[in-house]
């Protein structure tokens, strides 16, 4: 399952590529605004720091606008992956882009006959909302089960981003679902590589290293 980092923040992306276990960026014009960036500058630097895609959203909601501002993102790197929303005009924006062969993330999926209208329109990626869907009373990996389930009944190419994830456990159902990238805040990401017995077992290994009196 390849990791993409949810964010806007370029140290923390920086730190996280650093690990060379960073496939991918998200950003959302929420994380944009919490960046305090210029919206060009700070995709151009993630763009820099990934090879990967790194996506960044539209945010008109008529066709035509949307794709001239899939215009200007797409100028900003050749790994810019233009995210359009699960709409009707979000959908058509998405068939002629990829159709000229720019990768595309529709966003804010939650149900699978969105997902499967995405496919259909020929999506890179597919992001379902599973923290969001959880929040309303929803079962947020349910519908990634569903999604996999149809994607695979008619060999759909169109990866299953999972989005708006909160917590490691989230990672985990996705990776036994075998969702193919899950995107998260850079918090969830470094808390994957902690475990208190880990912790604990470094700290008695060193303990014991030391009364030996060695050096590597
Ligand atoms: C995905 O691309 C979105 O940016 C993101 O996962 C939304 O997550 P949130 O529900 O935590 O805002």
């Amino acid at each position: 399952m390849k990791f993409f980092a949810d964010t806007a923040e370029i140290a923390a992306i920086q730190e996280l590529a650093a690990t060379g276990l960073l496939d991918g960026v998200t950003t959302n014009p929420s994380l944009i605004a919490k960046s305090g960036r210029d919206f060009k500058e700070v995709t151009k630097e993630i763009c820099a720091i990934v090879d990967g895609p790194v996506s960044a959203e539209v945010v008109a909601l008529d066709h035509e606008t949307m794709m001239k501002e899939a215009e200007v993102l797409r100028k900003i790197a050749d790994n810019v992956c233009i995210k359009v929303p699960l709409t009707i005009d979000g959908l058509k924006t998405c068939k002629k882009l990829t159709g000229d062969g720019t990768m595309v993330n529709v966003t804010l999926c939650f149900s699978a006959t969105q997902a499967l209208l995405a496919a259909k329109a020929g999506a890179t990626f597919v992001s379902p909302f599973v923290g969001r869907h959880d929040d309303n009373g929803f079962d947020g990996m349910q519908l990634i089960g569903d999604i996999k389930l149809i994607y695979e009944n008619y060999g759909f190419k169109t990866e299953i981003l999972v989005a708006s994830v909160r917590h490691g456990i989230h990672v985990l159902q996705a990776a036994q679902i075998g969702a193919d990238v899950m995107t998260a805040p850079p918090s969830v990401i470094k808390g994957l590589f902690k475990h208190v017995l880990t912790e604990k077992g470094i700290e008695g290994f060193l303990a014991d290293w030391a009364k030996t009196g060695q050096s590597i």
